[in-house]
């Protein structure tokens, strides 16, 4: 079997079972002082001018992030060291590229981490110089892996991202240019299909046939251009008062559903108007709500479910379909990520860029299954 990432940056820094011994039996004495040292950590940050800059929402995220850092020191010190130990450190250094944290603070930082743990080290193994050198060694090995781990996990989230940002600004130019230059044949085939149907007799029958299929790919290929184009231009938008409960309810009637897929709406009545742009909104629903039933075909059951709490409306889409496949979850609202047959990725990506726009937010319910559950949230008054 190849050897996994954990495996070889353990390897790498020589990480064994002594070492885990050590940490363990450091862990006791370490654990009254984890409190005390996270208020290290986040006061040295905080009267740094530069580093300060990546905590940005005040006292209260600072102290949600002094509880984290405790719960990191104590897996630290307890482990196991094992995949899921590596799975929830790499997250760290993705959530450090989301806040753009630039790397050499965590340098400085996982420093202030190592000089603390070591004199708690030194307290606890006074006298015992085996013992100490010992646990000293296992703390620089433990360290070095979770920084090994941290920066891995940051420059691949990195690549990533800038992967992302030069396909989607190639990807803007390509389909503003595109787009538009498919508008006006498209607009002829359309004209002209018209003009046939005036002309050609009723009765036959397969005539009719392909004038109705060059009809509805017509249509198909409008749709996609218009998404296209929506998803590289900024429209204007037209704020009014949105019945989002009637525009759900008038969808089940405009999104194809076969015979076996069931739908139901709850919550939907007396909802608050949401201050937004309607045709955006109703994009929204639409494209939440085809993915759904086209998901759960052929046969199944679809469920939209709405309230309103705290200056929100939040809405549930669920559907008994598969699933989302774990591999495409994390890019899902990425424009060209697709996991369907026929279709290029971009409703779930003009949902997001609908929804964030008026100030809201849309996620894949993590803990939802058998099958899916998009839940989406509005702000009720204008964002
Ligand atoms: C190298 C030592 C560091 C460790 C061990 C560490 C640990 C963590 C952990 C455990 C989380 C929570 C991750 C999650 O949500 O799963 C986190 C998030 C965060 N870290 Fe660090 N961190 C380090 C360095 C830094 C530095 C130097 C800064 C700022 C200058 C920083 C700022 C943040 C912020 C702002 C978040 C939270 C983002 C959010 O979800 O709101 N971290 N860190």
């Amino acid at each position: 079997m190849a050897e996994t990432i954990l495996d070889e940056l353990r390897r790498y820094v020589e990480f064994g079972t002594e070492d885990e011994a050590r940490l363990r039996a450091l862990h006791p004495h370490a654990a009254p002082h984890f409190e005390r040292i996270a208020k290290v950590f986040y006061d040295r940050i905080l009267t740094h001018e530069g580093a300060r800059l990546a905590l940005e929402s005040g006292d209260g995220q600072v102290s949600r992030l002094e509880v984290t850092l405790q719960a990191w020191m104590d897996r630290l010190l307890s482990g196991p060291w094992d995949q899921s130990y590596y799975d929830t450190r790499a997250r760290i250094g993705r959530v450090h590229v989301r806040i753009q944290l630039p790397q050499h603070y965590m340098l400085g930082a996982m420093n202030v981490l190592r000089r603390e743990l070591e004199s708690v080290a030194d307290v606890a193994f006074q006298g015992r110089p085996t013992d100490l050198a010992a646990t000293r060694t296992a703390l620089g090995k433990i360290l070095d892996l979770e920084l090994a781990i941290m920066l891995h996990s940051y420059r691949e989230d990195l690549l990533e991202e800038r992967a992302k940002l030069e396909r989607l600004s190639t990807f803007g130019q390509l389909v503003g240019f595109i787009g538009h230059e498919l508008r006006n044949p498209l607009s002829v085939i359309e004209t002209s299909l018209h003009l046939l149907r005036g002309r050609l007799p009723d009765s036959d029958e397969r005539i009719t046939k392909h004038l109705d299929r060059i009809g509805s790919q017509l249509l198909q290929a409008n749709d996609i251009i218009g998404n296209l184009l929506d998803l590289v231009r900024d429209r204007a938008r037209v704020r009014s008062p949105v019945d989002v409960g009637s525009l759900i309810r008038e969808l089940t009637g405009a999104v194809e559903r076969p015979e076996r897929v069931s739908l139901s709406l709850s919550g939907l009545d007396d909802l608050p108007p949401v201050h937004g742009d309607a045709i955006q909104l109703r994009q929204v629903f639409r494209n939440l709500l085809a993915n759904a039933v086209e998901a759960t075909a052929p046969e199944g059951e679809v469920r939209v479910d709405g309230r309103s709490s705290d200056g929100f409306l939040e809405l549930a889409v669920e559907d008994s379909g598969p699933g989302v496949d774990p591999e495409v979850r994390r890019r899902l609202f990425e424009p060209l990520v697709t996991t369907k047959e026929r279709g290029i990725g971009l409703g779930l990506a003009l949902v997001r860029r609908f929804v964030e726009q008026h100030g809201g937010s849309v996620e894949l319910d993590r803990s939802y299954g058998p099958g899916a559950r998009f839940r989406v949230r509005l702000p009720i008054q204008a964002a």
